[in-house]
């Protein structure tokens, strides 16, 4: 059971003078049960690659598979149905005239009864935090966090098995950010393979057990997030971030000359620091 990506190639607008080669050939698999994390500067083809795993773009060359099945033209509906997608900007896939609606949209393709469907939509919307009394408001009226919510929502009352989510926390004051992080984890603990593309690597190294490094189409990177973030010259070098707490230890084992491991997550840097006066040697 996983996403498999054989040589994938994408270019968009082909055989014109704007022709542009977005993936350069990437082979990976994502076993389910993972939490991956794709990051890469700006125009990297992280965003190519995701709408690739539920076909909302095909392949120039190469191939997906879903649980084994490869990904064609003709079978998009069950592939979605496995497969659900959040887009960056939640106006993409919003478009009912009220939440309720919204949030439903996704199921008619199920054949369900009213109650089913509304069963369905209580169950997510919980989920994902979103508070009932929204149901009959336009989705225009909402705030950004509360936008993202409803198209989580709509995404989860299918049930999918993969759950791919570009940049799902930007544009969210650090409460929301907090909340949907809080939400995705929870997701992964019950089975839902998560794949997400974020900016911030405090966020990814918080909550991803994998993390993919994109450059120019290409996939350079691939290993835990404490084998990614240990590479600061490399990372630094395709204008990325390591996570803040990362840095901070790092420059004090600089100064200090202090031999500490390197950490990537604020828990882990409290400990050490503890450990550390624990054993005397923040005192020397
Ligand atoms: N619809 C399109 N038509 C033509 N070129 C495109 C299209 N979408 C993306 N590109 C180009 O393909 C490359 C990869 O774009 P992509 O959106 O996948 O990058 P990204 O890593 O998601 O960037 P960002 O971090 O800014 O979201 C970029 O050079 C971009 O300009
Ligand atoms: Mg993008």
């Amino acid at each position: 059971m996983s996403i498999l990506v054989k040589n994938l190639k994408h270019t968009y607008m082909r055989k014109t003078p704007f022709e542009k080669d977005a993936l350069k050939g990437i082979s990976l698999e994502i076993k389910k049960g993972e939490f991956v994390a794709i990051i890469g500067h700006t125009g990297s083809g992280k965003s190519t690659l995701l709408q690739h795993f539920n076909g909302l773009l095909l392949p120039t060359d190469g191939e997906i598979c879903i649980d084994g099945e490869r990904i064609t033209k003709k079978n998009l509906l069950s592939i979605r149905r496995k497969v659900g997608f959040v887009f960056q900007y939640p106006e993409h896939q919003l478009f009912e005239d009220t939440v309720y609606k919204d949030i439903a949209f996704g199921l008619k393709r199920f054949k369900l009864t009213d109650e089913e469907v509304r069963e369905r939509v209580l169950y997510a919307s919980k989920l994902v935090g979103l508070d009932e009394r929204l149901f009959e408001r336009s989705v225009f009226e909402l705030s950004g966090g509360e936008k993202r919510r409803v198209a989580v929502c709509g995404v989860l009352v299918s049930n999918p098995s993969y759950l791919i989510l570009d940049e799902p926390a930007s544009g969210l004051d650090s409460k929301g950010k907090r909340d949907m992080l809080a939400l995705l984890q929870k997701l992964n603990e019950s089975g839902v393979t998560v794949i997400l593309v974020s900016h911030s690597m405090d966020d990814v190294a918080e909550v991803a057990g994998r993390v993919i490094v994109m450059k120019d189409g290409a996939v350079v990177l691939d290993g835990t997030p404490l084998e990614v973030f240990s590479q600061r010259d490399y990372l630094s070098s395709l204008d990325l971030d390591i996570p803040e707490v990362t840095r901070m230890f790092m420059d004090f084992a600089d100064r200090s000359g202090l031999d500490i491991p390197v950490v990537i997550k604020k828990q882990e840097g409290v400990a050490l620091i503890r450990q550390l006066i624990a054993e005397g040697r923040l005192l020397k």
